[in-house]
């Protein structure tokens, strides 16, 4: 059961696909949306839910310990999924601050408040007790175990080699969960998700930016030889298996997620072209990202098996129905190319608070 859950970062291409399907589901259930709106976070993602009551927006960092501890006292949450991150590895290369801020004190600042606010007594041993039924996801990435060769997946119990300032705050953010289960108790599952693409994903990513770049016939940047590989999923398959995580995955846990759909990133941006009838000529083969991981892939057994959840899409079908969205809401993408997505929050909320 999910009463009343905490969001953070559900103005984001992830988050705000989990807010819609929490509240596409019949219930009373309250979602309060945690997004401090940065150049990711996007209102326009959660307009088809923005007039639904059960719903609520706070505007606000997840840094902002005052503001956390009080959400916590207005809102009975039973569940908390941490998905307010910065995530682009790029912008991490450039600007590393900002992700160890956001990702590593952030998630310990939620962890606090969830725990104080959760605590109920303490055990003989000095152990916290909790609420009943309580719960707290932290959404971490499949590149916080590093790069692979050519062949093998990576396990729940592959050993953590984060390579860029992005996975190493999302590795100590993910390690800083576990740590508040096994010195707090306090109930915690990880999930370590490979890459996602769909609908509403910021175009700084390969998918979106490919697709964007294309329409307007401009150059594709494909990094070095293109022969990176990536494990995609869609992102309705992730927030379904953080749903189950949610509701059956067992305190103290890991659980690993992906499709099982292993491209090269030439591959990628060859079936963008071809679907939408542009020429290869206009793959440009660009300086390479600076410690770039050569391989990511899933092992989903641990999430199959034990919580019953298996991704809906095939690879080829999830694609085929993202490109045809950017096409259908191409307004969506151009303001967000422009940059015109960012007034929307002023205008939108600017007469209402
Ligand atoms: P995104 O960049 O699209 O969205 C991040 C959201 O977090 C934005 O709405 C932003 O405004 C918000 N945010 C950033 N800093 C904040 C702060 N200090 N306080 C409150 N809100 C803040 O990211 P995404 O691709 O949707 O990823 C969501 C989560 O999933 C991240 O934790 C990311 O590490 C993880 N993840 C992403 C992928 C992927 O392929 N995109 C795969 C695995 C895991
Ligand atoms: O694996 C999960 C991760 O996937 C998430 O944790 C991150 O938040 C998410 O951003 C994503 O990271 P990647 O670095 O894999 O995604 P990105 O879309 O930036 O790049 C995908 C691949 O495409 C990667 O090998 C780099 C390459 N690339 C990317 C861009 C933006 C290019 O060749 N050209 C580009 O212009």
């Amino acid at each position: 059961m999910m009463r009343c859950v905490l969001v953070t970062g559900g103005a984001g291409f992830i988050g705000s696909c989990f807010v819609r399907r929490l509240l596409d589901e019949p219930g009373d259930r309250t979602v309060v949306n945690l997004d401090a709106l940065t150049y990711a976070g996007n209102l326009a993602n959660l307009a088809s839910v923005a007039q639904d009551p059960r719903y609520r927006f706070v505007k606000g960092d997840i840094t902002d310990r005052a503001l956390v501890a009080s959400l916590f006292e207005q809102y009975s949450f039973d569940k908390v999924v941490n998905f307010a991150a910065e995530s682009h590895v790029d912008r991490s290369i450039r600007e590393p601050e900002i992700f160890l801020r956001t990702n590593v004190l952030g998630t310990q600042c939620l962890l606090d408040c969830a725990r104080d606010a959760w605590m109920i007594g303490r055990d003989s041993d000095g152990y916290p007790r909790y609420r009943e039924g309580v719960r707290f996801v932290q959404i971490s990435t499949d590149e916080v175990y590093g790069a692979l060769g050519a062949t093998g997946l990576f396990t729940e119990d592959t050993p953590l080699s984060p390579n860029s300032p992005y996975s190493v705050s999302k590795a100590s953010a993910d390690m800083l969960a576990r740590a508040y289960y096994t010195t707090f108790r306090l109930p915690v599952c990880v999930t370590r998700c490979s890459n996602n693409y769909g609908p509403f994903q910021f175009p700084e990513k390969l998918i979106p930016l490919m697709i964007g770049n294309a329409l307007e016939d401009k150059p594709l940047p494909v990094y070095g030889d293109g022969m990176q590989v990536r494990d995609w999923i869609h992102v309705d398959d992730h927030c379904s298996a953080v749903q189950a995580v949610i509701e059956r995955g067992r305190p103290g846990e890991v659980y690993n997620i992906g499709g099982s759909s292993e491209k090269a990133n030439l591959e990628i941006v060859r079936t963008i072209l071809d679907a939408l009838g542009k020429p290869e000529t206009l793959i440009r083969h660009v300086k390479d990202r600076l410690g770039h991981d050569r391989r990511y892939a899933i092992d989903n057994a641990k999430i199959t098996g034990e919580l019953g959840w298996t991704p809906r899409y095939t690879f080829d079908q999830g694609m085929s129905e993202t490109i045809a969205w950017y096409l259908v809401n191409k307004d969506w993408l151009d303001g967000v190319r422009s940059g015109a997505y960012l007034s929307y929050y002023s205008e939108y909320y600017g007469d209402r608070t």
